[in-house]
């Protein structure tokens, strides 16, 4: 892969620390009938608690094949990827998804807010679905939007709020659990 990984290295004060993330040597071959794509050719690097990373390259050297595999989306042809310690790249599908669930949070491009919900209930799907109760995520979804200065369009459907406060939506969605 090309891709430079340009991490700003911030509060690292305790270097033997375990990081957050753990790559190992990453293959990820795409097969297209008699044709291999080679996609990642072993990629290895860590990322510390706290880090802020960008990876950037230029368009097909690997960016999103790397993410899909970060984010537990996809399962790599070899290498390992550890993350919070735990190795997640040959869980079975029911193991990655409630990996995904208490451990990761994605914002899309497009946002993909469920249209049918409001603000709140759209930041409140995720805890539902991790078994946190109705007051509780209310509560967590009033917090979380306040947070992001929405606690006014709490009741708003997504066809009702800016591009703007739907990416700040999408963002505490993100990261309720
Ligand atoms: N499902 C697939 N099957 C076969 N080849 C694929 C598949 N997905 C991606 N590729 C190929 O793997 C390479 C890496 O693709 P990837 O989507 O990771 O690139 P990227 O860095 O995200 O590019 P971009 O900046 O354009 O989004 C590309 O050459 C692409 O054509
Ligand atoms: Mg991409």
């Amino acid at each position: 892969m090309s891709a430079a990984i340009a991490g700003a290295r911030v509060a690292r004060t305790v270097d033997d620390v375990e990081p957050i993330v753990s790559v190992r040597d990453l293959v990820r071959e795409y097969r297209m009938g008699d044709e291999h794509v080679h996609a990642l050719r072993g990629v290895s690097f860590t990322i510390a608690a706290a880090e802020y990373v960008a990876i950037v390259g230029p368009s097909g050297c690997g960016k999103s094949t790397l993410l899909n595999l970060l984010g537990v989306i996809d399962r790599p042809t070899s290498g390992t990827v550890s993350i919070a310690g735990e190795r997640v790249d040959q869980l079975p599908d029911a193991r990655a998804t409630d990996f995904r669930l208490r451990r990761i949070g994605f914002v899309f491009q497009r946002f993909y807010l469920m249209q049918a919900l409001s603000a709140s209930e759209n930041i409140e799907l995720p805890l539902a679905e991790a078994g946190m109760r109705g007051p509780a995520r209310r509560a967590r979804a009033r917090e979380l939007l306040d947070y992001v200065g929405l606690a006014r369009r709490e009741g708003h459907r997504p066809s009702q709020l800016s591009g703007g406060e739907q990416q700040r939506v999408a963002n505490p969605r993100a990261l309720g659990n």
